[in-house]
């Protein structure tokens, strides 16, 4: 994700700003930029796009290091493209104010139209640019008071932002502002300032901190601030900055998969926050221009593993919401078939690491027959992000952890939010879309609930590892979720299982059912369940062990994982969670090296 640094001290500020730049490098971003001043107010301000790399090299040809006093940011863009003139820090038309920005100004283009009749001029597409602008006329035409400019600023701009300011006319002053984006302020004994939006990146230089609460301005003035709210001057707590705590570790968690696990509610907020406003109930179109205008008769999917799955659910939804038809393909079987490239056919091809060779190989193919092609990629800069002719990033942070948790969950979510965003487009039922968008809100809420059920869940584990073969069952929605919590199940347990369609089993399977072959099956109360419970007393009757993840009792079942009462569609997240806590619970309790699973590679770069 984006990120937002100030410093102020008497340090290297370039040194130190690209040294923070590259620590969060790895949360993902599109280009980078910083702007310095020095004690002389003399400014340099250098972009890149691309990686943190690109702007270093740009940075080390201008050889002097007499700034003491920097903005930097990471960008994601949600307004305009990847281009250096996108890239922050933006200025004032008369280049007098500086800014970096994280988040979306939801009235942009509003402000926009009212300084163009002013005759402002824009150098960018970003929302951002507007920001500095606002500034400078509220600064000519009202105040020459930056303190007072920026609580202007703060009653004009709508969600959500953090934002930090310099002025070439108050050169020992900055300003941060935040709403709804992270934003700490630190301090040492050096005298030295420092902003971030992420408390990691300032180990080994901040001793205490303040997290800036949302509407909060904070206004340095030389080694002094000062905090307002409402415009009322406020105190917040000052912490001591705990290094060790900080550093990327498991921390507490005995393996980065169960790190991973409960991370999930942050990061599925962090997926829908710069997409969904749920005030108003609506979607940020810019944040799915990657998905274009044209309307496609027809989606082919590809990926591997835990990746085809999240496709598989996706072709469902896609289907029932926004009537397109789509298809999941393996990576490493799509290549096998001979097929025509149709020009109003979209590929899209999805990875968490964006170097899988079975999916990469196909997506070359496409492209030689000069298919049109969409990567959703989690690590930025990828070959298949770079490869692909547009893209969605999926944010999800690095996973270590070799088998998919939290890189499972977010693009679910995200493609959820696009079936969403097509199915709008293409008529979808008001009333539907409201629903869903309801339920959405609360996912966070409904994931740590099953996560607050980890020791249950462990202790169905210790009976289910008397046993040595699995069934993994679903319908519908649930029946691509089946296949994700057999295939974490068997790569990290090291036991034999097999997904079905709930429906399938009667056609054969059902033969291996006896007391010694347990079944775990998706039964959430859907539009599915009636149909469920037959299938379900087929198994009961050849005497087979059912552990059920549901919402509603079900007399019959030997063991029952309880998840939150929902929708049809917001299921599928509930009972995914449940199957990797399974998984990791039966891993753990026969002692296998969880995070460095057998026979696996985070990177499947081979064919
Ligand atoms: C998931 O738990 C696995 N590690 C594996 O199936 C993985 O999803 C697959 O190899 C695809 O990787 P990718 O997302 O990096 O393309
Ligand atoms: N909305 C701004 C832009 O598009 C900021 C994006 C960000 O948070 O990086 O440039």
């Amino acid at each position: 994700m984006c990120g937002i640094f100030g410093y102020k001290g008497k340090g290297d500020a370039v040194a130190i700003l690209t040294k923070w730049l590259q620590r969060l490098e790895y949360r993902g971003y599109d280009s980078a930029g910083v702007c310095v001043v020095n004690d002389d107010n003399v400014m340099y301000r250098e972009r890149a796009v691309g990686k943190v790399a690109e702007l270093s090299s740009k940075l080390q040809q201008h050889k002097d290091r007499s700034y003491t006093r920097g903005i930097a940011h990471t960008r994601w863009a949600t307004h305009g493209g990847v281009t250096e003139s996108n890239t922050h820090p933006h200025q004032s038309n008369d280049g007098k104010r500086t800014i970096v920005h994280n988040g979306i100004v939801e009235n942009y283009s509003k402000l926009k139209k009212e300084l163009e009749k002013k005759w402002y001029e824009f150098h960018s597409e970003t929302d951002t640019e507007v920001v500095a602008n606002l500034l400078q006329e509220h600064y000519d035409s009202n105040t020459a008071n930056m303190l007072e400019t920026a609580q202007i600023l703060q009653k004009l701009i709508r969600w959500a932002y953090a934002l930090l300011i310099m002025h070439s006319d108050h050169p020992d002053e900055m300003i941060a502002i935040r709403l709804w984006s992270p934003l700490v302020y630190a301090t040492n004994t050096a005298w030295e300032q420092f902003f971030s939006s992420d408390t990691q990146a300032l180990a080994g230089y901040a001793q205490q901190m303040t997290y800036l609460e949302d509407g909060d301005l904070l206004h340095i003035q030389g080694d002094t601030y000062t905090i307002y709210a409402n415009g009322e001057v406020t105190k917040r707590n000052i912490e001591d900055f705990d290094q060790e705590a900080l550093e990327a570790s498991k921390g507490d968690y005995k393996h980065f998969m169960l790190k991973e696990i409960y991370e999930q509610p942050v990061t599925v907020k962090r997926t829908m926050q710069w997409r969904v406003n749920f005030d108003t109930m609506s979607l940020h179109a810019d944040t799915f221009h990657g998905m274009g205008n044209e309307d496609y008769k027809k989606i082919v999917t590809v990926a591997c593993g835990t990746m085809h799955h999240v496709w598989w659910l996706w072709t469902y939804r896609l289907q029932n919401l926004a009537w397109v038809p789509a298809y999941a393909e393996i990576g490493s079987e799509y290549e096998n078939k001979p097929f025509f490239v149709d020009p109003s056919v979209l590929h899209m091809f999805l990875s968490q690491s964006g170097e899988t060779a079975d999916t990469l190989e196909t997506l070359k193919m496409v492209k030689e027959q000069w298919g049109k092609t969409l990567g959703i990629v989690n690590v930025v800069w990828s070959s298949i992000a770079r490869e692909t002719d547009n893209g969605l990033y999926v944010r999800a942070g690095t996973e270590i952890g070799v088998a998919s948790t939290k890189a499972f969950i977010t693009p679910s979510v995200l493609m959820l939010l696009t079936s969403l965003f097509l199915g709008k487009r293409r008529g979808m039922r008001l009333t539907k879309y409201q629903q869903i968008m309801r339920e959405l809100q609360h996912l966070p809420a409904y994931i740590e609930t099953v996560l607050d059920q980890s020791d249950h869940i462990r202790s169905i584990a210790m009976d289910l590892i008397q046993y040595e073969d699995f069934f993994f069952l679903g319908r519908g929605y649930q029946y691509p979720i089946a296949a994700e919590n057999s295939l974490k199940f068997k790569e990290i347990t090291y036991l034999h299982s097999e997904a079905y369609a709930a429906g399938e089993l009667k056609h054969g399977s059902l033969a291996l059912i006896d007391e010694k072959f347990p079944t775990i099956y998706n039964l959430p109360h859907d539009e599915m369940y009636e149909a469920n419970l037959s299938n379900f007393q087929e198994i009961k009757a050849r005497k087979g062990k059912i552990c059920v993840i549901w919402d509603k009792r079900v007399e019959e079942a030997d063991r029952q994982i309880t998840i939150p009462e929902t929708i049809d569609e917001i299921y599928p997240f509930l009972t995914a969670v449940a199957g990797q806590l399974l998984a990791y619970h039966v891993a753990d309790l026969l002692w296998n090296d969880i995070d460095k699973p057998r026979n696996l590679a985070k990177s499947v770069t081979v064919k």
